[in-house]
């Protein structure tokens, strides 16, 4: 059997890059984590750090703006995964620079970890984002770096635990929801344990490279009238609907202060244009996750919220 990867995660101490991280050591990758000298002195994050540490993975301080630092880190490893905040996506040429002057890197993959950026409708301010990350992919393809693309739907731990209503709450409602449209189409919830699983099963598989992978298991499609269905089921209780159409969606955005309406406007990608769902995937530029790799157990939209009964 050929060896595994050799893996480097920048963007380690974040909030996907932990669960990148834990993800690639335990499915026996040598594992690298790039991370910022402040984030050792940080308590919590110097505490994943020591935990990284324990699990064998290497830490390689540097930084994104330290061209060297990135250079010395892609150098070790085979594989590259950003897991670079939002804000930062188009710093990212910074590690295209890198892996260029490297020369190793068998596949890259940028920060995506969301809806797929070349089939969007969204409104601003979420369209800018998405347009910045489809420019990585473009510099990406330009560049002639190997890469994947990875679509996750929503983070399960950002979604569900207010059962997709605006963050803040930590249950999903018992009394009132709010319906985003007519609640019908669908999207795409996973846990982020199982997103860093299906991303670290692709880096070695040839059937991904140059294409998008999508992580859109079928128990965990859910339009938002399918997911209070399902939690009224459990809690044996009809909750009041509250419906707010598209045009008030719209306004709502545009009237919202930073950054909820960045929020406001992934939901309404998300919920109202159904971008999440509403393309084929075709074998010309992606794969199902849960096709590719079957034996994966990944954790259901159902089971996940057991946990808020
Ligand atoms: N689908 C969804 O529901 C969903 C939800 C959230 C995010 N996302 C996506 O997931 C991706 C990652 O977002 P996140 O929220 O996980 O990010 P995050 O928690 O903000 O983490 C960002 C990471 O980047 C590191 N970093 C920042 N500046 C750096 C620099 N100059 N050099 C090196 N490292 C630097 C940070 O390190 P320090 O610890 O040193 O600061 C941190 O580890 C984004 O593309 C985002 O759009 C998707």
């Amino acid at each position: 059997m050929a060896e595994k990867s050799k893996i480097l995660v920048i963007g380690a101490t974040g909030y996907i890059g932990k669960f990148l991280v834990e993800a690639a050591a335990k499915l026996g990758h040598q594992t690298f984590a790039l991370v910022r000298e402040t984030a050792v002195s940080d308590p919590v994050k110097g505490k994943l750090i020591e935990s990284f540490k324990a699990s064998g993975v290497t830490i390689i301080h540097g930084d994104l703006h330290d061209h060297d630092s990135l250079v010395k880190a892609v150098k070790q490893v085979d594989v590259v995964i950003s897991a670079i905040a939002f804000q930062h996506v188009l710093d990212q040429s910074k590690i295209l620079d890198a892996i260029k002057e490297a020369g190793n890197v068998k596949r890259f993959i940028p920060s995506e970890f969301g809806n797929d950026v070349d089939r969007t409708h969204a409104v601003e301010p979420a369209k800018t984002n998405f347009a910045e990350k489809a420019k990585v992919r473009r510099a990406i393809e330009a560049h002639g770096i190997p890469y994947t693309y990875i679509f996750t739907g929503c983070f399960a731990g950002y979604f569900l635990p207010a059962l997709a209503q605006l963050p803040g709450g930590t249950a999903p409602p018992r009394e009132k929801v709010i319906i985003l449209g007519d609640g019908t189409p669908k999207a795409v919830f996973n846990c982020e344990q199982d997103i860093a699983t299906y991303t670290i099963k692709t880096v070695d598989d040839p059937r991904t490279v140059n294409k998008t992978l999508y992580i859109k298991p079928p128990h965990n499609v859910h339009s938002l009238n399918d997911l209070v269905a399902l939690w009224e089921k459990k809690i044996d209780k009809v909750l009041e609907k509250i419906h707010v159409s598209e045009e008030d969606v719209l306004k709502q955005i545009q009237e919202a202060p930073v950054p909820l309406n960045f929020i406001m406007s992934i939901r309404y990608s998300v919920f109202i244009t159904g971008d999440q769902t509403n393309f084929e995937i075709e074998p010309s530029f992606g794969h199902e996750a849960s096709q590719l790799y079957p034996d994966v157990k990944y954790t259901t939209v159902d089971e996940y919220l057991d946990q808020f009964v």
